[in-house]
C-alpha cells in the first residue's frame, strides 16, 4: 500500500478519534454541572442490589440521571418493572434508546433535567447523584411521593430522608441507602 494512503489512512484515525473523544468530554462536562457525571453504576453492583430491594410486575421505576439505561433494563428483566429514565445528557439517552430497542421491556427514556420533571407516580426511584442535586431534589422526594415509594440512591444518602432509611446496602463498592415510609 502506498505511503500517501496509510498516512491518510491515519490522519483520518486520528481525526475521528479527537473528534469524539471532544464531544465525549463536552457531554461530561454539560452532566458534571447539571449535577454529577456520567459513571455507570457497575453491572455486578447492580445484580447485588436487585436481589435486595424486591420489587413488583408492573410498577413504575424512575431513574433520575439514568445514563444508558442499564438499571432500568435491569431491573424490567429481573421484576417486569415499567420504567422511564430521565438524562440531560443526549449521548447517554440516544445509548439507552438504542439499547432499549433491542429489549422488549416497557420502557422509555427522554432527555429532560430531572429538576423539572414530575416522579410523584412512581413506584420505585433510583438515582446515582452528587449530594449537591441530592439536596435540591430531597424536599420533594418527601412531599411530592407516593405513600409507599421506594427510593434508591446509590453513593451518597439523601439527609432529609433519615428517618425513612430503611435498608443500607453494603456489599459493593459503593453503599446504597434504601428509604421507605412503611
Ligand atoms: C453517576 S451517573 C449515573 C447513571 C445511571 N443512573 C447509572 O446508575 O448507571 C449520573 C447521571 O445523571 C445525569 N444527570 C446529572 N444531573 C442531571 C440533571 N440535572 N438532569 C438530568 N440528568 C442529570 C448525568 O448526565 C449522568 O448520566
Amino acid at each position: 500500500m502506498p505511503i500517501e494512503v496509510i498516512s491518510l489512512t491515519a490522519a483520518a484515525l486520528l481525526l475521528l478519534i479527537l473528534i469524539s473523544t471532544s464531544v465525549y468530554t463536552i457531554f461530561l462536562i454539560i452532566s458534571w454541572f447539571a449535577g454529577a457525571p456520567y459513571v455507570p453504576t457497575k453491572k455486578k453492583d447492580i445484580e447485588k442490589l436487585l436481589s435486595h430491594v424486591k420489587m413488583k410486575k408492573g410498577e413504575l421505576m424512575i431513574d433520575l440521571g439514568c445514563g444508558d439505561g442499564r438499571i432500568l433494563r435491569a431491573a424490567a428483566a429481573k421484576y417486569g418493572v415499567r420504567g422511564i429514565g430521565y438524562d440531560v445528557n443526549a449521548l447517554v439517552i440516544h445509548f439507552a434508546k438504542i439499547r432499549g430497542r433491542f429489549q422488549n421491556h416497557p420502557l422509555t427514556f427522554e432527555r429532560k433535567d430531572i429538576r423539572e420533571i414530575d416522579y410523584s407516580q412512581a413506584d420505585i426511584i433510583y438515582l446515582y447523584l452528587f449530594p449537591k442535586i441530592i439536596l435540591e431534589l430531597q424536599e420533594r422526594f418527601d412531599t411530592n411521593t407516593k405513600k409507599s415509594v421506594t427510593i434508591i440512591s446509590h453513593a451518597f444518602k439523601i439527609p432529609l430522608l433519615e428517618k425513612m432509611l430503611v435498608e443500607t446496602i453494603d456489599d459493593k463498592s459503593f453503599k446504597t441507602y434504601v428509604y421507605k415510609r412503611e
